[in-house]
């Protein structure tokens, strides 16, 4: 008999303190699949982003262990920790961080061209293809300062997807936009967790978070519910 398939995320035990003795995320389990999709809420300073940038491995826990599609990331080097990331991991934040000297196109051929996994050609039609299913075909030579707010995230998304990643991490992604475009940044991601992606959205909006399938919220670093919204 085969064991079962590990979750696509895991957090076990996970404590992150700072040097100087104060406690971002405190004792943190969690296990997340493949498809679900959901949204970490809590108050301000509760540690949300510093639980999104460890589940990221953008940052190391100092008790506990994060496994990314059942593996153990506690052993890996920077080096093979951002390999892991550009592969498997995309990021969205609330400010979109477009390079403002390329167009949508470019900024979404960034991570490919980093990967070199797709040859230049396919590249281009993987990245129009993005922004096309993001309603970005029309925008996709434009500057992120020719964009409205709302296409600059989409944009962002788009290069998030570029390298097909298993996981999609967003902290606050609409805490620049107006309710529709914010709105519509979350169907957005259900569609994604409806093809089977993971996307696990820090937002402080509760209507919001009450679209995602699971909300896990946090107080002072640490889980205090996790369950449907
Ligand atoms: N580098 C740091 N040095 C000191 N304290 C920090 C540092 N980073 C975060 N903190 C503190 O850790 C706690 C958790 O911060 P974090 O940014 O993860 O919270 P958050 O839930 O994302 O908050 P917000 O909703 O305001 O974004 C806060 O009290 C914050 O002030
Ligand atoms: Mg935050």
């Amino acid at each position: 008999m085969s064991a079962p398939a590990p979750p696509l995320l895991a957090a076990e035990g996970v404590t992150r303190r700072l040097p100087e003795g104060v406690t971002l995320v405190s004792d943190v389990t969690l296990a997340v699949g493949r498809g679900e999709f959901v949204a970490v809420t809590g108050p301000s300073g509760s540690g949300k982003s510093s639980l999104l940038y460890l589940l990221g491995l953008l940052d190391r826990p100092s008790e506990g262990r994060i496994l990314l599609e059942g593996r153990d990331t506690a052993g890996l080097d920077g080096e093979a920790l951002a390999a892991l990331r550009l592969a498997r991991i995309g990021f969205v934040f609330q400010f979109h961080f477009l390079l403002p000297e390329f167009s949508a196109l470019d900024n979404v051929l960034v991570p490919m061209r980093r990967l070199g996994r797709l040859p230049l050609v396919e590249a281009r039609r993987r990245a129009l293809a993005l922004l096309e299913a993001l309603g970005m075909r029309e925008a996709a030579g434009k500057l992120p300062e020719q964009l409205s707010g709302g296409m600059r995230q989409r944009a962002a998304i788009a290069r998030a997807l570029a390298n097909d990643p298993a996981l999609l991490l967003a902290d606050e992604p609409t805490g620049n936009l107006d309710t529709r475009n914010a709105a519509a940044v979350f169907d957005i991601f259900a569609g994604l967790a409806a093809e089977g992606r993971t996307v696990i959205v820090v937002t402080h909006d509760l209507a919001l978070a009450g679209r995602a399938r699971r909300r896990v919220h946090l107080v002072d670093g640490r889980v205090v519910s996790d369950g449907p919204p």
